[in-house]
């Protein structure tokens, strides 16, 4: 049984269609990241389901049982915001134990000790307990908002980009910390960004969400290999992927309807200059630290990597071949052609 299951949610606001026919399906224990730029519906999905929108169509399950119209307090999720609001006038040990000393819960102050305690070691933030929130750093205070979370168990973690207004220091460190989290708690988590690098280290699955649409699901490894459409393969892949026009192809080798031709910079190859059936680029840039090449075809800048440091002068010939199994192919309203 899946935890959490969007079956053909929409959410509109007047005239704009923030969510889009989803359907999701997230698995009990499974850490879901939905990928997508400003404005693609992710808050509004992860709102949809912890209850502070209601669908226009659609419904939404949460363990198997219809959530639609179940009020937020009884679906047992916990919603983890952007922007961390802490109670200013309480110490991190205030703000832990907050979630478990409301009248519904009736948990014991030894039980509230107990729990706030161990997810502050959890969370590395013990030594904060008596330090008033205001007096945090801006990563000890998204620490203790997510501990806020964990104290109360939940079924579900959902997590607006958590990570977003940290350092990118801070951003990484509480990256690992969270995928440790994930594995020792086994918690089921859906989590939404616009950063490619959170998305691909932190996701069983990744759903690429675009102007309200998911245009696919899957593992960061077949999203990445396998894109569905040309903007899910732009969503992936650092430095991205290669799109090129099909004149620089033989039409004979192209399917019908190509309209972009893409590769991924890992994919080409690259020989000596003058290499038989190579095609003789120029170089225009080298980055050794990235070991990335960027070359000149026609005025089309085409980017590739190598495995390791080689040594490239600008304005040298450098022979690249394009392997027709690396290459994918796009129509022009970007949905992928099978090869
Ligand atoms: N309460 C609202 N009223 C009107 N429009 C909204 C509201 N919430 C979101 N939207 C619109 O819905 C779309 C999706 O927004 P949102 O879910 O916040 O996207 P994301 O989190 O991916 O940036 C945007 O066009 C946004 O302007
Ligand atoms: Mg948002």
């Amino acid at each position: 049984m899946s935890e959490i299951r969007l079956h053909n949610v929409t959410k509109r606001f007047g005239d704009i269609v923030a969510v889009n026919d989803v359907s999701i399906d997230v698995n009990e224990g499974e850490f879901v990241v939905l990928l997508g730029p400003s404005g693609a519906g992710k808050t509004t999905t992860l709102r949809l389901i912890a209850g502070l929108e209601r669908p226009d169509e659609g419904e939404i399950f949460i363990d198997g049982e219809a959530a639609t119209d179940m009020h937020p307090a009884d679906r047992d999720v916990a919603f983890i915001f952007q922007q961390y609001s802490l109670y200013p006038h309480l110490t991190v040990f205030g703000n832990l134990a907050f979630p478990l000393r409301s009248p519904r819960r009736r948990t014991s102050e030894a039980d509230v000790s107990a729990r706030v305690r161990s997810v502050a070691q959890m969370l590395h933030i013990e030594s904060k307990l008596a330090n008033m929130a205001t007096h945090l750093s801006g990563g000890e205070m998204q620490r203790v908002a997510i501990g806020r979370a964990l104290v109360r168990e939940p079924k579900v973690f959902l997590m607006d980009e958590p990570l977003s207004s940290l350092d990118a220091k801070l951003r990484e460190e509480l990256r690992i910390e969270l995928k440790r989290l994930h594995r020792s708690i086994g918690a089921t988590i859906i989590y939404v960004t616009h950063d490619q690098v959170e998305a691909t280290t932190l996701a069983d699955r990744i759903g690429i969400l675009e102007h309200g649409r998911i245009v696919q699901m899957g593992t960061p490894r077949e999203v990445y290999g396998n894109p569905a459409s040309l903007s899910a393969a732009q969503r992936l892949g650092s430095p991205p992927i290669n799109l090129l026009p099909p004149a620089l192809f033989d039409p004979a080798a192209m399917p019908a309807g190509t309209s972009t031709v893409a590769i991924r910079p890992e994919d080409i190859v690259l020989h000596g200059a003058d290499a038989r059936d190579a095609l003789n680029l120029r170089v225009l840039e080298y980055s050794p630290l990235r070991h990335m090449l960027i070359l000149d075809r026609e005025g089309t800048a085409i980017v590739a990597t190598t495995m390791t440091e080689r040594n490239f002068t600008p304005g040298q010939t450098v022979g690249v071949s394009l392997p027709p199994r690396s290459l994918l192919y796009f129509r022009s309203d970007g949905r992928r052609i099978p090869a």
